[in-house]
């Protein structure tokens, strides 16, 4: 590290700008807007002793000869400065901030790529709404109230907690003031009983970018994270510092850890006043018992929200260039599952009945699903597997559905697969050549 990083507080601080221009103005209202005596100074008016007194000095001029004496100066009183531009004449720098009073962000790439430090702010300023900065003020008020009253460190940091999970900056971001500022004060009392909340929350195919903003936010700020375990370590590593996992579920076609097992541990702990996220891969309510889970919750008088998720039935065919819809060649689409128990005659039912037909949990019985399918449809309907789709082993294999079984056992596709069936799945391959044709001719 080759700055040492700290915020000054320079009320009242004799402050000069020496220099003139925009960048000059802009450094004069920062300075006078954090409280400091500014004067500002021309390039031509600058004489030597004209530092003398000041806490800090910011030159903004173009005439080397002014940067290199303010520099001996300052350098030879010990005041702190910054030569715009010349990072061998800046005793510090100013990194680019994110401001959300009084929150306040600083970024630095130690001078590398103010490019990259800006692009990174565009994106903070994105992700941090400004209710940040109302939200901050008002757990400085609580800390402050909690503080005087003798409140010790644990029960504080346990509000504190509470605050950070609960809804009180949704409510800040829709207006809602007066109701953020008595739900938060109610959040603070730890005599009072503090009821949880469950998320029922949508992981998306696997790939970690392919979470909602919103999932991304809940998964911050939750206290424990029940997940499937098709969910990924990168997805994971998303969840607070102090977030406690749980791996609920198990991997392939087997039965998941019994669901009477994962309705009570989300009552246990939402009555105990925790917010738990319920992390579920794809959808929550795709075959995935997320319906059960809202039921037994509602009926257990618990504060639930679904987030949805992108589901691996719209994913794995998008991921591997296949539209579900197409104009003139598919205008419906059926999904379902292999494992539901469903009868042969239900799933060709479904196959005829549809231009795209969307098979979940398909793989270990690929042969007898895909049999059934073209016995329904004729067995040269074009037919992919898709495993893994948006993750970085994502496997696709077509061929038409009579022979899509032995495809996969030669390939070895692997689970999680997802099975599509219909004319669409040409499209790929059209979308592939033609990717493939314009990379040749360039
Ligand atoms: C129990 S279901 C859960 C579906 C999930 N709720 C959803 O909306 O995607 C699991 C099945 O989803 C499909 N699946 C999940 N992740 C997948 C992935 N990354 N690629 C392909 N298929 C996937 C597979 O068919 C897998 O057997």
């Amino acid at each position: 590290m080759k700055y040492y990083p700290i915020f000054l507080d320079l009320a009242g601080q004799r402050c000069i700008v020496v220099g003139e221009g925009k960048l000059a103005e802009e450094k004069t209202a920062m300075l006078a807007e954090a409280g400091a005596a500014v004067k500002v100074i021309s390039s031509n008016d600058y004489r030597l002793g004209d530092l003398a007194g000041a806490r800090l000095v910011i030159v903004a001029s173009e005439d080397e000869d002014i940067n290199r004496r303010t520099w001996e100066e300052a350098e030879a009183a010990g005041i702190l400065i910054n030569v715009i531009d010349r990072p061998a004449r800046c005793r510090f720098i100013a990194p680019a901030i994110v401001r959300r009073d009084p929150l306040l962000i600083a970024i630095s790439t130690e001078g590398e790529s103010p490019f990259l430090a800006s692009a990174l702010r565009a994106r903070l300023e994105r992700w941090l709404g400004r209710e940040w900065g109302p939200f901050t003020t008002l757990v400085g008020r609580i800390r402050r109230d909690l503080r005087k009253r003798g409140v010790s460190i644990t029960e504080q940091t346990g509000a504190y907690r509470r605050l950070m999970s609960s809804d009180v900056r949704s409510l800040l971001r829709a207006g809602r003031s007066q109701e953020a500022e008595h739900r938060a004060a109610a959040l603070s009392q730890s005599s009072v009983r503090h009821s949880g909340r469950v998320a029922l929350v949508g992981a998306g195919p696997g790939d970690p970018d392919l979470l909602t903003v919103k999932a991304r936010e809940l998964l911050a700020d939750a206290d424990f994270v029940l997940h499937d375990a098709l969910v990924s370590t990168e997805t994971l590593s998303l969840c607070g510092p102090d977030a406690r996992l749980e791996a609920v579920g198990k991997r392939g076609g087997g039965e998941s850890a019994s669901q009477e097992h994962i309705n009570a541990r989300l009552i246990e702990l939402a009555s105990a006043g925790h917010f738990v996220v319920r992390l579920k891969g794809g959808d929550p309510f795709v075959f995935a018992r997320g319906g059960e889970e809202l039921s037994a919750l509602t009926a257990a008088g618990i504060d639930v929200v679904v987030v949805p998720g992108i589901t691996s039935a719209f994913a794995a065919p998008a991921a591997a260039g296949i539209p579900t819809t197409m104009r003139g060649l598919s205008s419906s689409i059926a999904i379902t599952t292999a494992q539901g128990g469903d009868s042969a005659d239900r799933l060709g039912e479904l196959a005829q009945a549809s231009d795209t037909l969307i098979v979940l949990m398909a793989r270990s019985n690929l042969e007898e699903v895909a049999r059934v399918v073209a016995r329904a449809v004729g067995g040269s309907r074009p037919a992919a597997l898709v495993s893994n789709a948006t993750l970085p082993n994502q496997r696709t294999v077509s061929g038409p559905v009579g022979d899509i079984a032995r495809l996969a056992d030669r390939e070895a596709i692997e689970a999680p697969a997802t099975l599509i069936v219909g004319a669409v799945v040409n499209q790929a391959e059209a979308a592939a050549w033609s990717v493939a044709s314009i990379a040749a001719s360039s």
